[in-house]
């Protein structure tokens, strides 16, 4: 099976470039808002171009403690403290890949729910060109990619256990 190896350096670039493509298109955030994990490396990359508070959510897809029984839709871990005032404010959430999409569709779609006085785009490294099991809400502002790709396994740089070996 095919796959990609996308080093430190690969993202960097990439966020780099579409911060520049967010730019052009006037679009200019009030926070940064990482999914975790996969979210968090590259929000804080994309804050050196960007350069925003970070908030983040967690989530899991995992209904049981010891993470065996896979959850139909995935939970909330951690969330928006209810005390912040996002009203009018402009969020840009941020995620490493867009698979099947079913993370950006709940995260999305409770960001509106919970907060419905804010506007919300999204930021995905990766969008795989594929048929989505999920759907982007409708009242989302933008969605940028960093890059379309095909439907091949991402290794990412931070899953290296031997980063010195990686991709070479
Ligand atoms: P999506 O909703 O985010 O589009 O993806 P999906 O449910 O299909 O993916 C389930 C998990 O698998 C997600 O991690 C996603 O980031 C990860 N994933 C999907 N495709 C790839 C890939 O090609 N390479 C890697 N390394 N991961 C992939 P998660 O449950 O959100 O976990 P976390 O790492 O964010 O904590
Ligand atoms: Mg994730």
């Amino acid at each position: 099976m095919q796959q990609y190896n996308f080093t430190y350096n690969d993202i960097h670039n990439t966020i780099c470039k579409a911060a520049k493509v967010i730019r052009e298109q006037d679009y200019a955030p009030d926070y940064l808002l990482a999914i975790g994990g996969g979210g968090l490396i590259p929000a804080r990359i994309m804050r050196t171009f960007i350069n925003r508070p970070i908030l983040t959510v967690a989530l899991s897809r995992y209904s049981d403690e010891i993470g065996t029984a896979p959850a139909s839709t995935p939970i909330k871990l951690q969330w928006l403290e209810t005390d912040i005032n996002l009203a009018g404010k402009k969020i840009l959430v941020v995620d490493e890949v867009d698979d099947e999409r079913t993370t950006l569709e709940y995260t999305l779609q409770h960001l509106m729910e919970t907060h419905p006085d804010a506007e919300f785009s999204a930021f995905v490294v990766h969008n795989k060109k594929k048929a989505k099991k999920g759907k982007l809400p409708e009242g989302m502002k933008h969605f940028f990619a960093g890059e379309e790709i095909e439907d091949y396994w991402i290794n990412y740089a931070w899953d290296a256990e031997n980063i010195d070996a990686f991709a070479q």
